[in-house]
């Protein structure tokens, strides 16, 4: 089996962790199960652009379990959990190439070794497999029945692709499911990205004031942990409509060159490239900070940052520090990375569960629907996204109640007025 990973003396700790991260996966463990029974995925060569880590990994335990042959890469060249890789490859015996801290070169070789396992479903998280498949190996659409996709970025890369009538096979956009972004979007985003922040730079939360660039689910969700954690919060917005919704859910929204003067610590979560320019570095407070928690590392224009700068060291794991011309002190977290796997473990276990319930699921859809689908970005069935919330609630012991007989009647008829 070929395979590049960090160390395979790591494997120990990536199976305690593993195995950690499984107790809170209850949706997964269940497809898990039903997996190994049925077989559903016997013999589908899938290949895996995802975060190696430990939730990760019980997703692709799960497939395996399926029936399927797998091979997992890196979707971020930090985000990688070493031990995780590890234990993967060891115990699994799943192929897994990744290194956390790989460079360019490294990552791209090692989506290429995904693409060399000659997939018949590919699962991304950026969809860079599948820009990978039509910008350089197109032959390898002819065997693919479908994709999954994990990401806002990566739906938006692909809708592209829709648009353009370049996609060359069927794309499930996990994202898109109701028990994804509602959960993991807001809740797993906001949690995981105020812990990478802490983590990298042990700032105090009560009364600082903290900026959030973007108010799709994943700014909603950092905006109001960032509140509950006591921090004075502004949010930044370009959509109107967005922008009214955090004004009404009680945060102070203006424009990024105004909250540029007034903030401690700044986040982008858009999706979109050089949200925190020059102008803003250039009005910034001395010992700013700045992250980003979007997919690409792209939200901050770090390139004019240098510009600005008569100096750089890093500050401590995870911080750079620059210092620009007049002697102001701008300190960068992860490289402008994905900051919540870069500094911190990324989301908790026990969200990421309905997200890879949901791409496990996915995958056995694109499977079970043979040559049906079309070269089309599709939804999530929505039998399969309700099917997720069920269960999800069950795994928590929570009850809810039914439609009476009437109510369902009710809710079906329009005769009925005021
Ligand atoms: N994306 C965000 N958090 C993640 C995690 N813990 N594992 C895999 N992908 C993620």
């Amino acid at each position: 089996m070929k395979y590049d990973i960090k160390d395979i003396g790591l494997a120990n700790e990536g199976k305690l962790r593993i195995e950690w991260a499984g107790k809170q996966m209850h949706v997964t463990q269940l497809i898990h199960d039903r997996f190994q029974k049925d077989k559903p995925l016997k013999g589908v060569r899938i290949s895996a652009c995802l975060h190696v880590t430990s939730e990760t990994a019980n997703l692709m335990i799960a497939l395996k379990a399926g029936g399927a042959d797998c091979v997992l890469v890196a979707s971020n060249p930090l985000s990688t959990q070493d031990d995780v890789a590890s234990s993967l490859v060891k115990h699994h015996k799943i192929p897994v190439f990744a290194i956390r801290g790989e460079n360019h070169k490294t990552y791209y070789r090692h989506i290429g070794a995904a693409l060399d396992h000659e997939p018949h479903v590919t699962m991304d998280d950026g969809a860079d497999l599948v820009s990978e498949i039509h910008s350089k190996r197109p032959h390898l659409a002819e065997q693919i029945k479908g994709s999954t996709e994990e990401t806002t970025t990566g739906v938006i890369r692909l809708r592209s692709l829709e648009a353009k009538g370049l996609l060359l096979f069927p794309v499930v956009a996990v994202n898109d499911a109701q028990t994804k972004h509602f959960f993991d979007n807001r809740y797993g985003t906001g949690q995981s990205t105020i812990d990478g922040v802490l983590r990298a730079t042990n700032v105090l939360m009560s009364g600082l004031i903290f900026v959030v660039c973007g108010y799709g689910w994943c700014g909603r969700g950092l905006a109001n942990k960032a509140r509950g954690m006591g921090a004075r919060v502004i949010v930044t917005e370009t959509d109107a409509l967005k922008a009214l919704e955090a004004a009404m859910d009680g945060f102070e929204v203006m424009p990024l060159a105004q909250a540029a003067r007034l903030g401690d610590v700044f986040v982008t979560v858009t999706g979109n490239i050089h949200v925190v320019r020059r102008e803003h570095f250039q009005n910034m407070k001395n010992g700013a900070i700045v992250a980003n928690s979007g997919h690409f590392n792209v939200e901050l224009d770090i390139p004019a940052l240098k510009k600005l700068s008569k100096q750089v060291r890093a500050a401590r794991t995870h911080v750079t520090e620059y210092t620009l011309k007049d002697g102001r002190k701008i300190n960068l977290v992860a490289d402008g990375r994905l900051v919540n796997l870069s500094a911190a473990e990324g989301h908790p276990a026990a969200v990421m569960d309905m997200s890879f319930a949901n791409q496990a699921l996915s995958a056995e859809f694109i499977v079970q629907s043979g040559h049906q689908l079309e070269r089309r970005v599709y939804a999530v069935p929505k039998a399969i996204d309700e099917n997720i919330a069920v269960l999800k609630l069950h795994s928590k012991g929570i009850r809810i109640d039914r439609l009476t007989k009437e109510q369902s009647h009710y809710l079906a008829s329009w005769e009925m007025g005021t």
